[in-house]
C-alpha cells in the first residue's frame, strides 16, 4: 500500500516547523504530493525524491521562508491551508489565499481559524487572502463544534511550539491525526492522545527535523477491495491496515465480500461468479465511522448489488456529482437531500463518463471494470492527484484498463 495521501501532505507542511533535513518514508507519487512540494518550494524549502529510492522524500527546510501560499496552489489544493497553522507557529506570520468551494460544494474553514485566535492568533481577510499574526501563540483548551480533519491539523500543528498547554476536545480521530502526532513527537514536539478525541499538547521552545513512514493509504486499500467486489475474484493487499478500516470492513462482509485479516495484509474475495453482492445501508461519519472518502465506491458496489441500499451522506452535503455519471452507465439511484438511494441492477453499461473528484473518478474506473462494454473515464487527471499508479495496478490484477493518451482512463 502507497503511504495515505492525506497524512503525507499534513507531514509535509509540518516540516515547515523545524529548520533542517526531514525525511519522510512510503510518500506516495501522485500529484498533490507534487503539489505541495511546489508550495513548500515557494516558501523556500527543497523538496526531493532520493535517486535510489523515489518513495523517500527530503524536505530541506531554511531558517528563513516566505510564510506564503498563493492562490494558484490553494486553488489547485484545499489541503494547502494546512501551512497556516505551522506558519504562524513559526513565524509569526501567515498570507494563505481564502480556499474557495469545490466539487463537493462549500467547504468553510471557519473552525479553523477559531481554534486559532484560541490560541492567541488573529485574522484579516482583504483581496482573497487571510492573513494571520501571532506574537507569541499560547496554549489553550479549544472544543471544536465538529471533529474536522482539517481544523484538528491546524491546531496540533500550532499547539506544539506554543507556550503551555493545549487541549483539543472532539478532535478529529482519523488515522492521519495519529500519524501526524506520531511525526511531530519524532520532531521533539509533546503531543498524547494523537488519534483521539481529545489531544493535549505540551509547547517545546523549538522543534528538530524529524523522521517517519507514512502510514498505509486506507482510502487505496478500500478502492482494490471495491475492484474485487465488483469485477469478482480475490486479492491481497498488502499492507492495508485492518484496524483502520473495521467500519468498513463490516459494510462490505454484510454485502457478502469475504474479507480476512492476515496480519500485514487483507485478503478479500468476492461472492462466485453466479451469486450478486447484496444491498446494505451505509451512512458516512467521521472517523471511526465509515469515511466520506469510501461513499462512491460503496454507491458503485451497491448499484449491481441484489435489493435496495441507501447511503446517507453526513460529512459532505454536496457529495454527490458522481451519481449522474453512474446513472449514465445505468445504474438506478436516486438522490434525496443527503441520502443516495441505490436500487441494485444485474449489470451495468460501459459508456463515456466525467470525473468529478479523486474518489469519486476512482469509483468510475471501478464501476467500468464490471460494465459490459467500454467505459471511458474523461478528467482523470482527478484520479493521479491521489491514486499511484491505479491503473497498473488493476491490469496487473487482470483487469482491461489504460492510460487513454490524451485524459482518458478506460
Ligand atoms: N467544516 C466546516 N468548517 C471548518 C472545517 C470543516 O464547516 O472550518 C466542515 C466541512 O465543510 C465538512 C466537514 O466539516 O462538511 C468535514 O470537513 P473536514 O475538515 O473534516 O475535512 P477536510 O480536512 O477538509 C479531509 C480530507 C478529505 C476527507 C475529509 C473527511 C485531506 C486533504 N482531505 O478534508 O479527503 O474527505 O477530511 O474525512 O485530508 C480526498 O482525499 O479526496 C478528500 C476530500
Amino acid at each position: 500500500m502507497a503511504g495515505a495521501k492525506n497524512s503525507a501532505l499534513k507531514l509535509m507542511a509540518a516540516t515547515v516547523l523545524a529548520p533542517g533535513r526531514h525525511t519522510l518514508r512510503n510518500v506516495p507519487r501522485i500529484a498533490d504530493v507534487t503539489l505541495m512540494a511546489e508550495l513548500l518550494d515557494r516558501m523556500g524549502a527543497t523538496v526531493s525524491r532520493r535517486s535510489d529510492d523515489p518513495d523517500v522524500l527530503t524536505i530541506d527546510v531554511p531558517d528563513l521562508m516566505d510564510p506564503e501560499a498563493p492562490y494558484d496552489l490553494v486553488e489547485k489544493m484545499r489541503a494547502s491551508i494546512v501551512v497556516l497553522g505551522p506558519l504562524l507557529a513559526r513565524f509569526g506570520e501567515a498570507r494563505v489565499s481564502v480556499p474557495g468551494g469545490d466539487d463537493f460544494g462549500n467547504r468553510p474553514i471557519d473552525m479553523h481559524l477559531r481554534g486559532l485566535e484560541d490560541l492567541g492568533a488573529t485574522f484579516t481577510t482583504s483581496h482573497g487572502v487571510i492573513e494571520g499574526r501571532a506574537e507569541r501563540l499560547l496554549g489553550a483548551r479549544v472544543l471544536l463544534e465538529y471533529p474536522s480533519v482539517g481544523a484538528t491539523e491546524n491546531l496540533l500543528l500550532a499547539a506544539v511550539t506554543a507556550k503551555g498547554t493545549t487541549v483539543i476536545d472532539n478532535a478529529a480521530r482519523e488515522p492521519e491525526i495519529a500519524d501526524l502526532a506520531a511525526f511531530l513527537t519524532t520532531m521533539g514536539a509533546e503531543v498524547s492522545g494523537g488519534g483521539g478525541s481529545t489531544i493535549t499538547v505540551e509547547g517545546v521552545e523549538r522543534l528538530h527535523p524529524g523522521e517517519h513512514t507514512v502510514v498505509p493509504d486506507r482510502i487505496e486499500a478500500a478502492t482494490y477491495l471495491a475492484a474485487v467486489g465488483m469485477a469478482g475474484g480475490s486479492i491481497a493487499v498488502e499492507g492495508a491496515r485492518v484496524d483502520h478500516m473495521e467500519m468498513l470492513l463490516d459494510r462490505l462482509s454484510a454485502m457478502g465480500l469475504r474479507v480476512d485479516d492476515g496480519g500485514d495484509r487483507l485478503w478479500a474475495t468476492a461472492p462466485g461468479p453466479t451469486e450478486r453482492l447484496v444491498s446494505v445501508d451505509v451512512s458516512t461519519l467521521p472517523y471511526p465511522g465509515v469515511a466520506t472518502d469510501y461513499k462512491p465506491l460503496l454507491v458503485a458496489l451497491l448499484s449491481v448489488a441484489d435489493g435496495v441500499g441507501i447511503l446517507t451522506e453526513n460529512v459532505f452535503a454536496g457529495r454527490f456529482r458522481y451519481i449522474p455519471e453512474l446513472v449514465r452507465m445505468g445504474a438506478d439511484i436516486r438522490v434525496e437531500g443527503h441520502h443516495a438511494v441505490v436500487r441494485g441492477v444485474e449489470a451495468l453499461s460501459g459508456a463515456p463518463v466525467r470525473a468529478p473528484d479523486i474518489r469519486a473518478g476512482a469509483a468510475l474506473v471501478v464501476a467500468g471494470l464490471a460494465a459490459e462494454g467500454e467505459t471511458v473515464v474523461a478528467d482523470a487527471h482527478h484520479v493521479a492527484r491521489g491514486y499511484q499508479d491505479l491503473v497498473g495496478n488493476l491490469a496487473r490484477l487482470g483487469a482491461d484498463v489504460a492510460l487513454g493518451s490524451a485524459v482518458g482512463e478506460t
